[in-house]
């Protein structure tokens, strides 16, 4: 496996990722070109980065992050920066995390995620917020960040209701909640 950053020419391999493992639809081509876009901070840098089957050139898990300045919401919408240490300028951004269900478990969650901290790091950002998916299979997704050092902030019921897309746990309309998580840089 191998990890490199989300570039524009990966979108249709990541599309087809995205649709098998998150659910049909939760991101259309349009989207992942916008969220590419937001994943490049001014001086070029790229936060967000794909895993990659070498042998078959499959993508095989996403972690799209984008830097302060380049997002103010997530895909639900709803976000307290009133509860948070730092303002929204200064604060990057985790908005998806996804591994194929065949590697989880394996630490390459985390290893992605290291990735784009480097890099928000770098670019002086002094905190990331994410939306940790509660109802998760194996609580992969509370235990993870939980693991990184991310604490809870609030809770979002129904976080995606609005996002027209098949949910793998509950079909449409997606019923899960979200809490909202703080890391200080
Ligand atoms: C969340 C996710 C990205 C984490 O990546 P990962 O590579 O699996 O991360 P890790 O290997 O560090 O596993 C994280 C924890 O979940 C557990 N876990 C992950 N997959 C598991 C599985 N299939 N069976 C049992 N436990 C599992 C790990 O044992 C680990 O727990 P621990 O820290 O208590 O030992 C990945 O599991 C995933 O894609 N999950 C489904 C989608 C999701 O929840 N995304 C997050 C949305 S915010």
């Amino acid at each position: 496996m191998l990890i490199r950053e989300f570039l524009a020419s990966d979108i249709q391999g990541v599309k087809e990722f995205t649709d098998f493992a998150v659910g049909l639809g939760y991101y259309s081509v349009e989207e992942l070109a916008e969220n590419q876009k937001k994943s490049v901070a001014k001086d070029g840098s790229v936060c967000s980065f794909i895993l990659v089957d070498e042998d078959t050139d499959k993508v095989m898990g996403l972690r799209l992050a984008f830097p302060p300045g380049n997002w103010d919401h997530g895909k639900g919408g709803q976000l307290r920066p009133d509860l948070w240490p730092t303002p929204l300028k200064d604060t990057a951004y985790f908005q998806s995390l996804f591994v194929s269900p065949s590697l989880q478990g394996q630490g390459w969650g985390p290893k992605l995620a290291e990735k784009s901290l480097e890099v928000f790091k770098k670019l002086g950002a002094k905190a990331v917020v994410a939306h940790c998916w509660k109802e998760s299979p194996n609580n992969s997704s509370l235990r993870y960040l939980k693991n990184m050092g991310f604490k809870e902030i609030t809770e979002h019921k129904d976080y995606w209701v609005n996002v027209n897309y098949i949910c793998t746990r509950d079909g449409y309309p997606c019923h899960c909640t979200a809490i909202e998580m703080f890391l200080p840089l």
